[in-house]
């Protein structure tokens, strides 16, 4: 399966924050915000992904990951020049695409939850057609609102609906199976000139192969398109490290958890940036891991 994250727009209800730099290059507690996007992809085992940003913004973003291959997957960049809509990132897209699937992330959307690396390896294995993630949320008309059965298909989605027919918003992750590039080719601007993902969605809805995870409560997902939310999701992220004394979205122990890299080649990352407490973080988590999996490997010889 192939990954994109969409880090494109303006950002304009950010503004003036977003006037010289990129929304999801802000920091959202101790990290810049595509961490958080990205991090969600490595967790669903995707390691080659696009980044599609606007001209402008692009060379920041690879100047921060390069070809990824410090975190053991494979980044390559595309621009996206005007704000099209987000279903034009699978056109964009369409050649790292191919006839894979594909897993596309909003680069404002924060997920967290104990069980998102189930979750993800779940919807993976039972993609047919396209699989999305629900989320209750106090005001859904900000958002898509989805509908469902009772065994998860969706039965109908709108792009912020004036009168919402659930809760349910849907959240800015979707897997797709291989026909996502063609049935985007398909699509027309929306009447405020983008190509909509809620349109393509509701392409798989009228087929019958759209179905719903709902994230369900005590799971975290949050967005930070504005200066207020920019805000709640630094706090949500700063008061969870500091009680905890992990870090959320650290794409460093990620690579290291997931096998993409070695216990070495993480710590060199923390080393390289160690006057921080993220780097000091990254070298004691791939001492803690290395020195682990030596026990674990000593006690079973
Ligand atoms: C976009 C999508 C919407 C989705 C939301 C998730 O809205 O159009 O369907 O629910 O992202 O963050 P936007 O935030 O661009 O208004």
């Amino acid at each position: 399966m192939k990954g994109i994250i969409l880090a494109g727009g303006s950002g304009t209800r950010l503004h003036p924050l977003t006037l010289a730099t990129s929304k999801q290059l802000l920091p959202i507690g101790d990290k810049p915000m595509i961490y958080y996007p990205l991090s969600v992809l490595m967790l669903a085992d995707i390691r080659d992904i696009l980044i599609i940003s606007t001209p402008a913004d692009l060379p920041q973003f690879q100047r921060l990951f390069g070809d990824g291959s410090d975190y053991g997957i494979h980044l390559t960049y595309r621009e996206q020049p005007e704000p099209n809509g987000i279903a034009e990132a699978l056109l964009i897209g369409a050649a790292h695409i191919g006839d894979d699937p594909v897993a596309l992330v909003l680069g404002d959307n924060i997920y967290h939850g104990p069980s998102l690396y189930r979750i993800l390896a779940d919807a993976r294995a039972a993609l047919d057609g396209c699989v999305l993630f629900g989320y209750r949320v106090g005001d859904p008309s900000r958002y898509a609102v989805g509908e469902t059965d009772s065994a998860g298909r969706l039965l109908s989605v709108e792009e912020k609906p004036a009168h919402p027919r659930s809760n349910l918003a849907l959240t800015g992750l979707y897997l797709y199976d291989g026909t996502a590039v063609d049935l985007a080719k398909n699509l027309r601007p929306s009447a405020r000139g983008e190509l909509e993902i809620t349109d393509l969605n509701r392409r798989y809805v009228e087929s019958g192969r759209a179905h719903l995870v709902n994230l369900g409560r005590g799971f975290a997902w949050l967005d930070a398109g504005t200066p207020e939310s920019l805000l709640q999701a630094g706090h949500y992220v700063h008061t969870l490290q500091e009680r905890q004394g992990i870090r959320i979205a650290c794409i460093e122990e990620i690579a290291l958890r997931m096998g993409f890299i070695t216990g070495a080649q993480c710590h060199r990352l923390g080393a390289r940036i160690a006057h921080s407490s993220y780097g000091r973080y990254v070298m004691a988590v791939a001492e803690e891991l290395t020195t682990a999996a030596a026990t674990a490997a000593s006690t079973a010889v």
